[in-house]
This record gives C-alpha cells, sequence and structure tokens, in this order.
C-alpha cells in the first residue's frame, strides 16, 4: 500500500485550511493511499540557528542539531511515496511555522543527501481573507520544492470566495494524486 504524508500549517483545526486538508485526504483514502497526517502548528519546531559560518551539519551530513520534532519529520517525509503541502496564506507568504520547518529541510536536504528529490508532491495554499497574495504564497512553496527537487503534480489556490467549490474539487484533487502516486506522472 502506498503512504501519502500531509504536511499542513494554520493554528486552526477547523479552519479553512483543515477543511481543505480533510477534503484532499478523503480523495486519497478513497482510492486505498495509507495517510500520513502533520499538523506542523502541533509540533515542537524551533527556527534554524544558521550555525557557524551560515552553514551547520546541515549542508555535508543533512542533518540539524537543535531537538525538537524537525528530525522525526523529515524521517517520516523521506519514507513516504508523496507529499501534500498545505498552508494558510500569512501575510502573501506560508506561515511562520511552515516556513521554520520548510528552511530547515531545505538547508538538510537540498545539497548533500537530496533524500526528497523526485518525491511527487502537491501544493496547497488557502487564503481566507482577501485572497491576496495567494499566488505569492504558491511561488514561494514553488521554489521550496524546486530547491529540494521535488516533482510538483498540482498548485491548489483556495480563497474564501472559490471555496464552494474548491473544496469538492479537492476531494478529485486527490484521487488525481493518488493515481500518479501508484503510477507515476501520465
Ligand atoms: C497573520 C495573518 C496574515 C494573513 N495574511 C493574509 C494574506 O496575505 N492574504 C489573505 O488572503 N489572507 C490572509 N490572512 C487570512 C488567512 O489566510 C485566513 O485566516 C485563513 O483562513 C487561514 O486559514 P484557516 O482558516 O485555517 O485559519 C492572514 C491571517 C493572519 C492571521
Amino acid at each position: 500500500m502506498k503512504n501519502v504524508t500531509v504536511i499542513w500549517s494554520s493554528p486552526n483545526t477547523d479552519g479553512l485550511t483543515a477543511s481543505a486538508k480533510n477534503m484532499f485526504v478523503s480523495g486519497l483514502t478513497e482510492k486505498g493511499i495509507e495517510v500520513t497526517d502533520i499538523h506542523l502548528n502541533a509540533k515542537h519546531i524551533e527556527m534554524c540557528k544558521a550555525c557557524g559560518d551560515g552553514w551547520g551539519t546541515c549542508r555535508n551530513e543533512g542533518t540539524c542539531v537543535i531537538q525538537d520534532d524537525f528530525a522525526e519529520i523529515f524521517e517520516t517525509l523521506k519514507k513516504t511515496d508523496g507529499i501534500v503541502w498545505v498552508t494558510a496564506v500569512y501575510w502573501q507568504d506560508t506561515t511562520e511555522c511552515f516556513k521554520a520547518f520548510f528552511d530547515r529541510l531545505r538547508r538538510c536536504d537540498a545539497f548533500s543527501n537530496r533524500t526528497l528529490a523526485d518525491k511527487k508532491c502537491v501544493l496547497i495554499a488557502c487564503a481566507g481573507g482577501s485572497g491576496r497574495g495567494t499566488v505569492e504564497c504558491m511561488a514561494q512553496m514553488e521554489r521550496g520544492m524546486n530547491h529540494l527537487g521535488m516533482r510538483t503534480f498540482d498548485r491548489i489556490p483556495v480563497v474564501r470566495y472559490n471555496k464552494d467549490y474548491m473544496l469538492p474539487a479537492l476531494q478529485s484533487a486527490g484521487k488525481s494524486f493518488a493515481d500518479c502516486v501508484e503510477n507515476g506522472f501520465k
């Protein structure tokens, strides 16, 4: 059975971001995919300390010296068959929590290890305000995936004005991504 890790960030467990995540997950599970759900806001993730002259063990060893939940999540991502990245849009960007995690992940995997390169992924940005900055947030996510060499299957913007049709579409997107994880990019 294939496994997909859904890694998401919003402090709200019943908001737009959680709804989008849940709809995507229901599409995945309907197709028989095992889902690992990681709520970043419920984890202890510190920000990068930029050790040494700017690079620490991250660059050459692919590890981070900070003792928190980062390493365990990184190990989960290495083993999974696909990753769904979901964030609320804050300041036209990903959440602070998402940034803190991703900054460290990128340092650990962009150079020496490349354990996530070619991993299939989907990006979902959820903007509950004006919707401004959704595109910028997605662009920032895309840049991060490119640094890691991940293969992005889809980029999905959810805003408060499109949620009535986007939430059902997310369930279909989950099913399509399940096919991609099973059979590869067509
Ligand atoms: C600090 C902060 C910054 C935000 N910036 C934006 C923004 O740039 N664009 C936008 O459309 N909404 C913005 N919002 C609104 C969030 O996207 C909105 O709260 C969204 O619904 C978050 O998902 P949630 O429902 O899971 O909380 C911001 C909210 C917060 C708390």
